[in-house]
């Protein structure tokens, strides 16, 4: 009797992360969005990466779920001894993009053929910083659609970056950051000097970030698509000029509540899912929960920012003086200097045991989603912007470099959903923000969190942009892979 042919495996995708704990996030709820979606993932982070997940996260247990996800590692070819701190980013990218690529390249071609039910990886889903993913891909003959873990108003700007050049505006001349920008399409009425990248005030047109920034518009054309980790509800009117460069974008965010609500469907409900680097405190959960309701401030700046101990204490007297509740994160290598625990002084730890505690790192997610916390003094890091977007909590932006400033002036001036405290650190303005957005405020920005909360729980749902964009983007993964 003929054999019945048999049903092909699923396509094999390899995702292939920036090694840093924003990106590695949002990629890890992708690649759990695909598994759940039936296709086969390699998940590659770099074995600094990997050591670190092993040491403080749950993916392994996570993803043995998923019997067609695999993790693998590659080198990022820096030294053993290097800190692969965020702030030296720049030294990482150039390592990966040097050393990182042969190592690519022999993984993808001397693939062996995997077992039967997995063919060699067929399509590629890289962070956008990576092209030489993108030089691979084209010299093997495999499909790459890039991924973007910074907002869509900020990658627009970096498009822009030529035109602000060729029309003067960037270097700056003079130093009123209040000047308005005006080669940006779709800024033009409120985006300021000073809430340009970070880089733009360097002023030297030959600064690396100025250099590695104003490609990306050539770039980012370089590959099939654009996954863009937000929502047409949010980013909407800035994602039609972007559509001009890039036509082909996913906007499938915020990603980790598109997990969220998929994983509500499911029968077996599984734990939340940990992509951390550093080891949670769990215990400001408990805190939390003795703590009224919309009490709380959190405050947390990421995994790269640093801050110096003047600024420390200046946020510490502010939180403190304006007698609200506070869980702050002071991540261990945050503070420039020494361990910020040997420096901070005993006024700290006493006013603190009052109304606030302080953590080295949080479980992030579950603490925006704590009916106790009212209010985020944040650094405006996306994946930190969307998460506190999507369980309604306003915010007040303290940005540190990169699309920070950008995102602060959009999440302030675009969508109203509170204060931006951009270039100042000083105990009386932190203390009236607070004030201002947990007190005097609360109401008006409150409303507008819920408001733009409930948009993206739309986008979310069945027929919504992101929900269609998902299936989109698989029905051409694999019309991609036959
Ligand atoms: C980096 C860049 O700094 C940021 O500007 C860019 O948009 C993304 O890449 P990062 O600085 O780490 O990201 O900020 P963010 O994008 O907010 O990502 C931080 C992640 O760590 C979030 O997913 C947040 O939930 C998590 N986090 C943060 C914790 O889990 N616990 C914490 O205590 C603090």
């Amino acid at each position: 009797m003929d054999q019945k042919p048999q049903p092909l495996p699923p396509p094999h995708v390899l995702i292939f992360p920036l090694p840093l704990q924003g990106p590695v996030n949002s990629m890890f709820k992708l690649a759990e969005l695909l598994c759940l979606s039936g296709l086969h993932i390699t998940f590659l982070v770099t074995e600094h990466i990997n050591a670190r997940l092993l040491s403080y996260s749950n993916i392994q247990s996570r993803f043995s779920n998923y019997p067609g996800f695999q993790l693998k590692t590659i080198p990022d070819g820096l030294p053993e001894d290097h800190p692969r701190s965020g702030d030296k980013y720049m030294e990482l990218f150039d390592s990966l993009k040097s050393k990182s690529k042969p190592f690519f390249k022999e993984m993808l071609t001397s693939c062996s053929p995997c077992d039967e039910t997995r063919r060699p990886v067929k399509f590629i889903i890289a962070d956008g910083y990576l092209g030489f993913t993108c030089d691979v891909a084209n010299e093997i003959g495999i499909p790459i659609v890039y991924v973007r873990t910074i907002s869509a108003c900020c990658l627009w700007i970096f498009f822009c970056l030529p035109k602000l050049i060729e029309a003067g505006e960037l270097p700056f001349v003079g130093d009123d950051l209040d000047t308005l920008i005006k080669s940006v399409p779709g800024t033009e009425s409120f985006l300021r000097r000073r809430d340009l990248p970070g880089f733009c005030r360097s002023c030297d047109l030959n600064d690396e970030n100025m250099r590695l920034y104003s490609k990306e518009g050539e770039e980012n054309s370089r590959a099939h698509g654009l996954i863009l980790n937000t929502f047409e509800e949010l980013e909407g009117p800035i994602l039609t000029h972007i559509r001009s460069v890039c036509p082909n974008i996913y906007t499938i965010g915020p990603l980790h509540a598109h997990l969220k609500t998929k994983l509500s469907k499911q029968t077996t409900s599984l734990a939340a899912s940990s992509s951390s680097l550093w080891k949670e405190d769990r215990n400001c959960m408990t805190w939390l929960d003795s703590q009224p309701s919309k009490s709380v401030i959190y405050v947390s700046f990421g995994s790269i920012a640093k801050l110096t101990k003047i600024q420390l204490m200046e946020l510490w007297h502010g939180l403190v003086n304006s007698c609200a509740r506070f869980l702050w994160v002071v991540r261990p290598d945050s503070v420039v200097g020494k361990d910020w625990e040997s420096q901070v002084p005993e006024e700290v730890k006493e006013g603190t045991r009052v109304r606030g505690y302080i953590v080295g790192w949080a479980p992030q997610e579950e603490v925006l989603a704590h009916s106790a916390v009212g209010g985020f003094l944040t650094h405006n890091g996306w994946n930190s912007t969307l998460e506190s977007i999507y369980e309604g909590v306003p915010m007040i932006s303290w940005p540190y470099f990169l699309d920070q400033q950008v995102n602060g002036r959009f999440m302030s001036e675009v969508w109203k959903l509170g204060l931006d405290m951009k270039d100042s650190c000083d105990r009386n303005i932190v203390e009236k923000m607070v004030r201002d957005l947990m007190e005097v405020r609360k109401e008006e920005f409150s409303k507008r969190a819920e408001d733009m909360a409930q948009w993206a729980g739309t986008c979310l749902s069945e027929g919504g942009s992101s929900y269609c964009n998902l299936e989109r983007l698989v029905r051409d993964i694999e019309s991609m892979t036959k």
